[in-house]
């Protein structure tokens, strides 16, 4: 069992020590409130929690929680930290950094004297950059010592929820490691040895981006259902039937469809219905600020893809898919084909390879569609990959469905290949072109 040293006695840190503590580690709390170090150290807890009052008291008994207002006491002690000092909002929004630095001078000030190796873990909930900028740079600062050779580094974010904090630390959805030196993940992966779960180990940066994913995706679906509810309550809908049939489907809805970043949406079917929700919602005099929000969203996206084509500064370009989806030949409402015409507007020279698209085969509102939106269509279009590429400097992929074999046959090292749909890494060019996915 390990010697481990907590910072920050709040919400998180307290969990931590006393779930630490009865996982049978000797754990030392460290705070600079006077009345969380006093409550600590008598074997109360300093918050309100379900069961940690308990779990204080056991782990107290136990004699192996304590706290104090000496940070250097707690290192001297330990052979592992967590920081878990608050990140609050400044006014403006902006994340409130100022307890982190000087958590890690104090710690780096006690490192000088120390003479084993200390991993210090960053459990606070940081933008990603954090641990490289400032936590990494105060540590050795204050210490005069090196991050890898006298001391570690982890980001571990914390994904308990309070009220059912105790639950959530023990048995974590998943325990993410990042660290910038695999040696250093090792001895906190072995540390966690006895956590349920998947462990992944990545970057920092990615490891401090989890959490605010995480936690954005989190608000997006209670906002969502809010919506969801509000909407149909006023349109005499019964809501709760309609969410527990929408939660069924666990093959669009609740499973992973739709959440890898890629282009921007399109067909026949998400932008009319979502325009037409919000039409709906407008007459009812509803405010659903995050449904109005879909459709300026998507067309930002697809604004970026065309920055991001022009600031090449090449004007010759190749589009490899013009529906809105592989295996169709729909081009109601493609993005694909709003990215043509956005770039036909902005003097680009463009040749399009769709394999599902004869223009001779669409009819109905199909054709008309595509007819009003770039009437010369016809002489842009072809099913021959090769002359497409020929001429092309940039090589835009707005379709999965091109076979790689092929597409690697025709590409040259010169062309800018910019990725849309976000093949497989095993289906993206080989080498020697420049490749860049619109938003990975
Ligand atoms: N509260 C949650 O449910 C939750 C869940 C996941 C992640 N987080 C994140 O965890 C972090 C901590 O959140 P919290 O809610 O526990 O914060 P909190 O405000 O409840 O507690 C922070 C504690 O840190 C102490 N502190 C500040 N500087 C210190 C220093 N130099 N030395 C020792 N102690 C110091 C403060 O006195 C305070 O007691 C935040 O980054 C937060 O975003 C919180």
């Amino acid at each position: 069992m390990g010697r481990i040293s907590v910072f920050g006695l709040g919400y998180v840190g307290t969990v931590t020590a006393a779930c630490f503590a009865h996982h049978g580690n000797e754990v030392i709390g460290v705070d600079l409130s006077p009345g969380k170090v006093e409550a600590m150290e008598a074997g109360r807890s300093p918050i309100v929690e379900p069961k940690l009052s308990d779990l204080i008291g056991e782990c107290h008994r136990a004699c192996r929680l304590h706290a104090t207002s000496d940070s250097a006491t707690a290192v001297l002690n330990s052979d592992i930290s967590f920081l878990c000092v608050g990140t609050p909002s400044l006014r403006n929004g902006k994340l409130d950094l100022g307890h982190i630095e000087p958590v890690c001078r104090e710690i780096g000030e006690t490192l000088k004297k120390k003479e084993s190796f200390h991993l210090v873990v960053l459990r606070s909930t940081v933008l990603p950059g954090t641990a490289e900028s400032i936590v990494v740079p105060a540590l050795e600062k204050a210490s005069g010592k090196r991050m890898g050779k006298d001391f570690g580094v982890c980001v571990n974010p914390e994904f308990m929820r309070e009220g059912t904090a105790i639950a959530d630390f023990l048995e974590p959805p998943m325990t993410v490691i990042g660290a910038s030196d695999a040696a250093h993940s090792q001895m906190l992966r072995e540390f966690y040895a006895w956590v349920p779960g998947r462990i992944f180990e990545t970057s920092f940066r990615s490891a401090e981006m989890v959490k605010y994913v995480c936690n954005a995706w989190h608000a997006t679906k209670v906002s969502f259902a809010n919506e969801v509810g509000t909407l149909a309550k006023e349109l005499g809908v019964d809501a709760e039937s309609v969410v527990e049939i929408f939660l069924a489907d666990t093959k669009l809805n609740i499973s992973c469809s739709y959440l890898k970043p890629g282009f921007a949406f399109g067909g026949s079917c998400l932008p009319k219905d979502v325009r037409a929700l919000n039409y709906r919602a407008k007459e009812l005099d509803l405010d659903l600020p995050l449904f109005e929000s879909l459709l300026p969203s998507n067309e930002s996206h697809l604004e970026r893809a065309v920055s991001m084509v022009l600031s090449t500064g090449k004007k010759r370009i190749a589009v490899l898919g013009l529906s809105f989806k592989a295996s169709t030949d729909d081009l109601r409402e493609s993005p694909q084909v709003q990215l043509v015409k956005r770039l036909i507007g902005e003097g680009c020279e463009i040749h399009i390879w769709d394999d599902n698209v004869s223009l001779g085969r669409l009819i109905g509102s199909n054709r008309k569609y595509i007819e009003e939106v770039i009437p010369h269509i016809g002489s842009l279009l072809s099913t021959n990959l090769e002359q497409v590429l020929k001429h092309a400097e940039v090589v835009i992929i707005g379709t999965r469905g091109i076979d790689k074999k092929l597409l690697d046959s025709h590409l040259r090292p010169s062309h800018f290949v910019v990725d849309l749909v976000n093949l497989e890494k095993s289906e993206r060019p080989t080498a020697s072109t420049s490749y860049e996915g619109i938003c990975w």
